[in-house]
Formats: structure tokens, sequence, C-alpha cells
């Protein structure tokens, strides 16, 4: 059998439509790979093994040559700033990194941020020139502001229900985010040309005219 590409795909909600990416880029990709518990699943007909990843490990993976490519969110990227290739935008899982707070937010006396992104919360305040404490969380950020923990949050917004249902506003928003494919190094030299193809077809498939 050929050697095949090994892709680190995040599970949960970005899976999806990264799977319909793949398909869409001519890819042989069967529908019920995002229903399986499997975490290993081999396509050959796509000379592909999928790796099914936490979205926030999938770089890790890949930097140590675990998986040959990935998809991962920018935020991610920002975040932990790992050595690999950002080879392609894929355009999917778009939404912002926002600064977040109560309606009516006045500047603290000593702030405090809370975030699953301190690095990235960080180096926004600093690059502003503002003294805050970062509190990091790993998950509803949301809660942070509400129940005082924060004044502020540095977190994802994508449809801006979890801010409403919170009664939260946007303050400032950082970044806008997008799903990339990441390369390893050394696959992305010792398989070139299977990379390179991948990329060439997801290219056409995200900007057909092209
Ligand atoms: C993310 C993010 C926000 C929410 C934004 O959380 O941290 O909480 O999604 O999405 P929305 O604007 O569409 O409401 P996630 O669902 O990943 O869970 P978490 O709170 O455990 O991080």
């Amino acid at each position: 059998m050929r050697d095949l590409l090994k892709v680190a795909m995040p599970k949960g909600r970005i899976n999806k439509s990264a799977i319909r990416l793949f398909q869409q880029a001519g890819f042989l990709i069967p529908d019920d790979l995002e229903g399986s518990r499997k975490l290993i699943i081999q396509v050959p007909d796509a000379g592909m093994e999928f790796i099914m990843a936490k979205p926030v490990d999938v770089a890790t993976y890949v930097e140590y040559g675990a998986a040959d490519i990935g998809i991962v969110g920018k935020d991610v990227l920002m975040e932990d700033n790992r050595d690999v290739y950002e080879l392609l935008d894929l355009g999917i899982a778009r939404c912002r990194m926002s600064v977040i707070g109560l309606p009516g937010y006045k500047p603290e006396l000593h702030p405090r941020v809370a975030t699953k992104y301190p690095n990235v919360a960080s180096q926004f305040f600093r690059e502003r020139g503002q003294q805050v404490e970062v509190i990091k969380l790993n998950g509803s950020i949301e809660l942070a502001p509400l129940i005082g923990l924060a004044d502020r949050i540095v977190d994802m917004v994508e449809t801006g229900r979890t801010l409403e249902e919170n009664g939260l506003v946007e303050l400032e928003t950082i970044f806008p985010i997008t799903s990339r494919l990441i390369a390893n190094r050394v696959s992305y030299r010792m398989k070139n040309e299977a990379i390179q193809s991948l990329c060439d077809q997801l290219y056409k498939a995200i900007m057909p005219q092209a």
C-alpha cells in the first residue's frame, strides 16, 4: 500500500466543514467519518490517514511529525506559535477574537482579563501600553465577567449567540480567524508532491474562479 498522508483533523464543530472541504476538493472521503468514534481512520482511496484530534492539539501533532499536515484555527496558531508551515487559509470556521465585557464597561484601576489565550491577550494589551492581569481559563470564559472573576475577557465570537444570551458585548475586535492548513517541516520536504497537490486541489475548491 502506498504511504498515506497523515492528516490531523480537528474533532468537534470544525470537523464537518473540514471534511466537506476535502470532499469538494475531490477526495473520496466517506460521510460517516464525522460521526465515528475511531481516532485513526484510514481512507486509502483518498491516500490519507485521518488522526481525529482535539482542535487545540492539532498543531502539536504536526510540529512533532506525528501528523504530516493538519487543520487548525488561526487562534491556536497565534497563541501557541508552533514551528510548522502555514500553507493555506481554508476560509472555514470563520470567527473573530475579541475583547468582551459587560455593557457600559469602564476601565478599572487594576484590570483583570480572563481568557483561553493568555499569550494573545498579553501581547494585545502590552502593545496598547495597558497593564492588565491575565487569568487563564479553559472554557466557558463568558462566566468570568458575570461572576466577578475578571472585568473583561478575550475570546472567540462566531455567531454572537453566547454573548447575547449572557448579556455581554464586544468591546473591540482583535483579529479575524479562519482555519488554516499546516504542515510539518520535514514532511513538507519528504512528501512535497502529495502535500502540494493536496494544497492545489483545496485551493481550487476554495477559489473556484482562480
Ligand atoms: C467558543 C467561544 C465562545 C463561543 C462563541 O466556545 O469560546 O464561548 O464558542 O460562539 P458563538 O459566538 O457562536 O456563541 P466553545 O463552544 O468552543 O466552548 P468553551 O466555552 O468550552 O470554550
